[in-house]
C-alpha cells in the first residue's frame, strides 16, 4: 500500500481523490506529506491575487478553531492543556526569532495539536492507571488521526505536519513516523517542548505535577534525546528569566465563539 501510493503520480485535478485517500486512512508518511505541501502550494500559486489568498488564510483559522471548539466541548483537560501549549508554543517561537506572524499560526496548530484524541475512547482517554500496551497503540495513533481529520479539510500542510509530527523526537525515538533530529519539522520540534512543559508542570488522573524546578530538570535531562537542545535550551532561558511564566491550569474562562478563543491563543504580549 505504502508504495503504490508514494508512486501515484498526482494531478491537481484528482487532489481530492488524493486528499480523501489519506483522510480516509490510506498510508500517511513524509512522501505524501510533500505531495500534498505541492499540491497545496499549487493551488495556492492558481488563486488570484491577495484577497484570494486572504480568504483562504481565514478559511483556514476558521476551519481550525472549530475543530479547537470541538476539543473543548469533547474534553476540558485536553481543551486546557492545548491552550496553554499554545501560549507557550508562541512564545518559544518568538523567542527563537519567529515573526508575530508566523509565531501566531504555531499557536493556531497547538489549538488542535491533539485533535485525534476526540476520537479515542474515554476509557481509554481518562484512564488513570497505567496504559496496556494495546491502549498506548491506540494512543499514539492521535497524531495520525488528527493530520488525517485536517488532510480531510485541505488546510495548509504547515498545520496539518505540526500535528502529524508533534510527538517525534530528536533521536529518532518518537512516534509515528521515528523522525530524527532535523528532519523533524522545527514548528514540530518547538510545540514538542511546549507540549512536554505543560504536561509535566500539569496533575493528570494518573500523575501529579511537578514544579517548575522538576520540570526544569526533567527538559535539561532530555535535551538532545527527546527535544532538539537549541529549542530545550530557548525554552529553558525562557522559563530562568521569566518569573511567572508558568500558566495557571485554568488560563481563563471558556470563550463563546473560535473567533474569542483564536484571540486569546494569539494575544500573548512579548
Ligand atoms: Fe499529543
Amino acid at each position: 500500500m505504502n508504495n503504490v501510493l508514494c508512486s501515484i503520480e498526482v494531478s491537481i485535478e484528482s487532489h481530492f481523490d488524493f486528499f480523501s485517500l489519506i483522510s480516509k486512512g490510506a498510508v500517511l508518511n513524509m512522501n505524501n506529506i510533500d505531495a500534498i505541501t505541492n499540491l497545496y502550494t499549487r493551488k495556492e500559486q492558481s488563486l488570484q491575487g491577495g484577497q484570494a489568498r486572504f480568504d483562504r488564510e481565514r478559511e483556514n483559522k476558521h476551519i481550525l478553531l472549530s475543530f479547537a471548539n470541538s476539543i473543548q466541548e469533547r474534553d476540558i483537560v485536553t481543551y486546557d492543556h492545548s491552550r496553554r501549549v499554545a501560549t507557550y508554543a508562541q512564545r518559544l517561537a518568538r523567542y527563537v526569532g519567529w515573526s508575530r506572524r508566523d509565531a501566531r499560526d504555531l499557536a493556531l496548530a497547538a489549538l488542535v495539536h491533539d485533535l485525534g484524541k476526540t476520537w479515542i475512547a474515554n476509557d481509554i482517554l481518562h484512564k488513570a492507571d497505567t496504559l496496556s500496551d494495546g491502549e498506548r497503540k491506540t494512543m499514539e495513533r492521535h497524531p495520525l488521526i488528527g493530520a488525517r481529520i485536517l488532510i480531510g479539510c485541505d488546510v495548509h500542510p504547515f498545520y496539518v505536519e505540526t500535528v502529524l509530527y508533534h510527538h517525534e523526537a530528536w533521536d529518532g525515538r518518537g512516534y509515528p513516523s521515528g523522525l530524527k533530529g532535523e528532519e523533524i519539522p522545527l514548528s514540530a520540534r518547538i510545540l514538542t517542548v511546549a507540549d512536554v512543559y505543560d504536561v509535566l508542570t500539569s496533575q493528570r488522573p494518573y500523575k501529579a505535577a511537578l514544579s517548575k524546578d522538576a520540570a526544569r530538570e526533567r527538559l535539561l535531562s532530555g535535551s538532545g534525546a527527546s527535544f532538539d537542545p537549541m529549542i530545550a535550551r530557548a525554552f529553558l532561558n525562557l522559563l530562568d528569566s521569566q518569573p511567572h511564566f508558568t500558566l495557571p491550569q485554568r488560563i481563563c474562562a471558556i470563550p463563546s465563539t473560535a473567533k474569542t478563543a483564536y484571540h486569546v491563543a494569539s494575544s500573548v504580549r512579548l
